[in-house]
């Protein structure tokens, strides 16, 4: 299996977020939604799912070996993770005025509306340049055994359970989404 795979398949996943995340900011702005609990739920899975989970594989198993093995990638690689930086800002950002908002500040609406957009639009971005990078991983820059040094390396971290791991968060995903779409 092509490292592209696993990746791709939790991107997928991120864009739904993504798109659920996009209806919730909306709401916010107006007035009329969406609950704490499904903002508290969004959040955990920025952290959880987005930035443990997925930014995790990448900075543990992806991006070392390909910075180590091929000196041409360093810059590449130093700006995705220049981008994980900035998307948890803009989750910390969220949790901020999420906690004002919910003490019923109105004026912190606007605020986390935008953080909420700007989180969205991060992963939007961020993921599609990463996809195209994968392709080119892929497709010519990584021999047979540093893909199977990185997909090992994967497995590893999550413990044998990479595809049982996206399924869980997919479903959660997958409720927000179905709320907020
Ligand atoms: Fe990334
Ligand atoms: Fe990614």
């Amino acid at each position: 299996m092509a490292i592209s795979h696993d990746l791709k398949m939790d991107h997928k996943v991120v864009r739904r977020l993504e798109a659920a995340l996009r209806v919730m900011a909306d709401m916010v702005r107006k007035g009329n939604g969406p609950t704490g609990a499904d903002l508290e739920e969004a959040m955990m899975l920025m952290t959880d799912f987005v930035d443990i989970y997925h930014h995790g594989k990448e900075e543990t198993c992806l991006f070392p070996l390909v910075e180590g093995a091929h000196e041409d990638q360093k810059k590449t690689v130093h700006g995705f993770l220049v981008e994980h930086e900035f998307g948890r800002r803009a989750a910390r950002m969220i949790r901020q005025k999420y906690e004002r908002w919910a003490k019923g500040d109105l004026e912190a609406a606007e605020a986390l509306a935008r953080f909420i957009l700007t989180y969205a639009d991060f992963i939007k971005t961020h993921t599609e340049i990463e996809d195209v990078w994968f392709d080119v991983l892929d497709g010519r820059l990584l021999k047979s055994g540093e893909q199977r040094e990185i997909l090992e390396c994967i497995s590893r971290a999550e413990r044998g359970e990479v595809e049982e791991r996206r399924a869980e968060f997919a479903s959660r995903v997958d409720a927000l989404a179905s709320k907020y779409k």
